[in-house]
């Protein structure tokens, strides 16, 4: 019987990690200069957590959750997204208590049963941000400024950043209203999803893909016409701020988002090089989830960033090569030369050897097939001359090392360019 991956589901292999771990590492530099502190949040929740956070009437919730039962009878979620969470943490742990903003981010998987295709998966890994606790434009600036600094830090620059508001509990529902009226005179045109969402998420048909309903979309009605005064000056406070950081972006009233608790200030970032699935970050304001899940009142914004879809559109790292190979001929010289080669690597040397017990030809190969910079060669010789070959693997030059001194030469040497 062999195994393989779920569908969906994948292995992140050496060759493809590097890039997913130098966009972490340049995440959380970015984020820490901001101020913003990490947060390890559970894989799964209660499924009420996710049902009432995105929206019992999203695509999210209706069709792609992993909801089980576990052996207490309790439903559970495999997180689709990590927003919910947070501001579930925020509230259990009074984080407002401790600071007058609470700024947070976090990395891992999350799961949606979506259909697979190339940059959709159903474990899929995500970097987010949240920051808790204010309404002011300028926060919706920074955090903008943050994940343009994370993207041009891995050159991912040819980029697009769409901004729109959805307004907040004054504007939105004569907005929701007018926008329903407008998709009932033209049901016949919609696709059968869009005819239900027609009656239970009205916003969500602006986002359909089908011909038909983007027909209908085009002329609808723009939740920018309908912002109230105050949005309008957010909005507005939103994109001089951006201009001033020269952040370029486009407005997009087309811009709804697919999950419920989106308030004001709604972004994606979006490329034309991954074809359908064109988000590679996304996020906005939700000023009333935190109350909405049991908290105080607490105007908060955050994103995501799709890990391998940004990964994919970053130059491929190469796996680190080891500094040095040991050509070790036998159990003589592996004896001596193992503490060597512990001490070695734990100053930060990257050696590599032989388990394979082959000799010198297999082992010079092996050291050539992993691009190693030098081979050191100690064989029955050299211990007992107490002075082994070092060789330079791109020019081929040779020359000697004292046995006893090597802890010390060997990184010397390695130093030199
Ligand atoms: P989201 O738009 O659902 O937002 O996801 C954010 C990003 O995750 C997407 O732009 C995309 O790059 C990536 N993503 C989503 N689904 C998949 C998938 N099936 N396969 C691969 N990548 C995927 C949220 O999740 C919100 N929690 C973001 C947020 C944080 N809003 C406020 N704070």
């Amino acid at each position: 019987m062999r195994f393989q991956s779920i569908r969906g589901v994948k292995d992140i292999l050496p060759g493809e990690i590097e890039a997913v771990q130098r966009l972490e590492q340049a995440a959380r530099s970015v984020f820490e200069s901001f101020g913003f502190s990490e947060i390890r949040i559970p894989i799964f929740e209660v499924t009420e957590l996710f049902a009432r956070g995105i929206g019992a009437a999203t695509d999210i919730v209706e069709k792609e959750m992993y909801t089980f039962e576990d052996r207490d009878g309790k439903k559970i979620t495999l997180r689709p997204e990590g927003t919910a969470s947070v501001v579930r943490a925020y509230i259990e742990h009074q984080l407002n208590l401790k600071a007058p903003v609470t700024k947070l981010y976090y990395l891992g998987p999350m799961f949606r049963h979506e259909r697979p295709q190339a940059g959709r998966f159903r474990q899929f890994y995500q970097i987010g941000v949240e920051a808790l606790g204010t309404d002011r434009p300028v926060m919706d600036v920074e955090v903008l400024a943050m994940l343009t600094a994370v993207l041009n830090q891995v050159g991912v620059t040819a980029v697009q950043l769409e901004i729109n508001s959805l307004g907040d509990a004054a504007c939105r529902p004569p907005y929701r209203k007018t926008l329903k009226a407008y998709f009932k005179t033209h049901l016949a045109q919609l696709c059968e999803d869009c005819r239900r969402r027609h009656e239970t998420n009205p916003m969500r048909i602006m986002d359909c893909k089908q011909e038909g309903c983007m027909a209908v979309t085009a002329k609808a009605p723009s939740p920018l016409d309908h912002l109230c005064g105050e949005c309008m000056a957010h909005f507005q406070q939103v994109k001089d701020g951006l201009n001033r950081l020269k952040i370029p972006f486009i407005v997009n009233e087309r811009l709804v988002r697919g999950l419920d608790y989106y308030t004001r200030t709604a972004f994606e970032v979006t490329t034309t090089k991954l074809g359908a699935q064109n988000a590679i970050a996304a996020g906005g304001r939700y000023d009333g989830l935190v109350e909405e899940l049991g908290g105080p009142p607490t105007p908060s914004i955050g994103f995501a960033m799709g890990v391998e879809r940004i990964a994919s559109l970053m130059e491929r790292i190469e796996t680190p090569k080891p500094d040095v190979f040991f050509a070790l001929l036998g159990e003589e010289a592996v004896r001596p030369m193992l503490p060597v080669i512990v001490r070695l690597r734990g100053e930060g040397v990257r050696v590599e050897m032989d388990y394979s017990g082959g000799g010198l030809k297999k082992q010079m190969g092996l050291a050539d097939k992993l691009g190693a910079r030098y081979t050191l060669i100690i064989g029955e010789n050299e211990l007992k001359s107490g002075k082994a070959i070092l060789r330079n693997m791109a020019d081929k030059s040779q020359t000697e090392l004292s046995l006893s001194e090597l802890t010390q030469l060997l990184p010397e040497r390695l130093r030199k360019p």
